[in-house]
């Protein structure tokens, strides 16, 4: 190094690159130490004496070799600066941190510098590696990273919380539309139930009368057989006008359909009644396989030739639960992936336990529910199928008694695909003291 300002003693210089807060040290092309400032002294516990002429891979051991060559090799062929930042090796020479009070920095994070210094000739004749302490920035960028970190950690949980909030909402509304629904469906049930009632015994006792009226009629018809021709004349007239002998067969196909239609309309009263909890059975406990294999035997009738059955049962501890009302939950839930299933198909019952809760799941592989619709299926009287066919209670019905478990009813289908209905129950209800040792629902 070529010291030309004016007034300044070599020995300023020298006592400038002693103090200064900056390693500065000098290798020759083998990597020989020529020359070791007081930081290097001081942060490496190494006096120049003891390292001038060393290999600086014999000072510091610590230094990645291979690496280190290569960057004072390019120096000396390429007369270009070489740098190394603390982001890429944060700590080249093993020197202890330089913020020991505050306890954040163990090792000092280090920029590093590898300069060509010239001869006369201008060939390179030392390389200058200057080390210089970046442990204040580092901690500063780490700590600013780590606060980023948290913040984008507490905006996901925000986010995380949004939904929930969200999905809460939903629930909160499909409860409360439930409940409506459950209280108008009570008191039209009740409404209707009387009038049905007492339509339906009189129906019966309409039908007997009937019967007797037509028996009276076939008296007299016998008895005019004896009268004279013009009174036989007026009453086959009458008969004619009348069109008696249609009359006499339409009435008992009338009163026949009629009782079956009261029939359906006592149905859905009831299913209506079920619906609303007006009759509630006792709480046992129960084991929800037996309860299922029950179901399925009663409607196996409609499902054997659509589907193939197969179960797939988890280990189900005993269930507190209103035994009769769970098994019509899986009676509408079965029936139902039956008509979902066109020709032939699957249908899977599977159980299992998830910590406090349980859950049976009805999936079938038929034709899946049209999105628009996912979100009426619980409302009482919705239903695709023909007039006729479907009274669009069965879900209603299920989702109240699934609520009046502390339950939840979740359904998930894809078009096309299939439909599964999962039943979550608690193993317990809230008050335990309702509950009775009993067998099987
Ligand atoms: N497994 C299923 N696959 C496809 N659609 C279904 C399934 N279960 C229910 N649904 C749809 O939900 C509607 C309502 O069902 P539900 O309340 O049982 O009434 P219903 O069976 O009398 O129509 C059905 O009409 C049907 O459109
Ligand atoms: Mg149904």
């Amino acid at each position: 190094m070529t010291v030309e300002t004016e007034g300044l003693l070599q020995s300023d210089l020298q006592a400038v690159l002693q103090n200064i807060n900056l390693g500065v040290l000098l290798l020759d092309g083998e990597c020989r130490v020529m020359f070791w400032n007081e930081f290097m002294v001081l942060n490496s516990g190494r006096d120049i004496a003891d390292v001038v002429g060393k290999s600086l891979f014999e000072v510091c051991p610590e230094l990645p070799k291979l690496w280190v060559q290569k960057k004072v090799d390019s120096v000396f062929a390429l007369q270009n600066l070489a740098f190394t930042s603390w982001q890429q090796r944060p700590s080249l020479f093993n020197f202890s941190g330089s913020r020991p009070i505050t306890g954040q920095a163990e090792a000092m994070y280090q920029n590093c510098t590898f300069s060509p210094v010239l001869d006369a000739e201008d060939n390179v004749k030392y390389v200058c590696l200057t080390v210089a302490d970046a442990t204040e920035t580092a901690t500063q960028h780490l700590q600013l990273e780590r606060l980023n970190q948290l913040l984008q950690s507490e905006k996901d949980e925000q986010a995380r919380l949004i939904r929930k909030l969200e999905d809460t909402q939903a629930q909160l509304l499909q409860s409360e539309k439930m409940a409506a629904i459950g209280q108008l469906a009570a008191g039209v049930a009740h409404e209707i139930n009387n009038p049905v009632g007492y339509v339906y015994s009189n129906f019966s006792s309409l039908q007997n009368y009937v019967g007797d009226l037509f028996s009276l009629i076939d008296a007299y018809q016998k008895a005019a057989e004896q009268q004279d021709a013009a009174f036989r004349s007026v009453l086959e007239g009458i008969n004619r006008r009348l069109d008696y002998e249609f009359v006499r067969d339409d009435m008992a196909d009338l009163v026949k359909e009629s009782r079956q239609g009261l029939e359906r309309v006592k149905q859905i009263v009831q299913d209506l009644r079920d619906f609303s909890h007006i009759d509630s059975g006792d709480w046992q406990l129960a084991d929800l396989h037996k309860g299922l294999d029950s179901t399925l035997n009663v409607i196996w009738n409609e499902i054997k030739f659509k589907a193939e059955v197969v179960k797939d049962y988890g280990d189900l501890p005993m269930v507190e639960c209103l035994g009769s009302q769970l098994n019509q939950v899986f009676m509408n839930l079965i029936v139902n992936a039956a008509h979902a299933i066109e020709k032939q198909g699957m249908i899977w019952l599977e159980t299992g336990r998830q910590g406090e809760l349980v859950f049976v799941r009805v999936r079938d592989n038929g034709g899946g529910i049209a999105p628009q619709h996912l979100s009426r299926l619980f409302e009482p009287f919705f239903t695709t199928k023909p007039v006729g066919q479907g009274t669009g209670l069965g879900l209603s019905v299920s989702y109240s008694i699934v609520d009046k478990h502390n339950g939840r009813l979740e359904v998930e289908s894809e078009v096309g695909k299939g439909t599964a209905f999962t039943v979550w129950l608690p193993l317990r209800q809230p008050q335990p003291e309702s509950v009775s040792e009993a067998s099987a629902p």
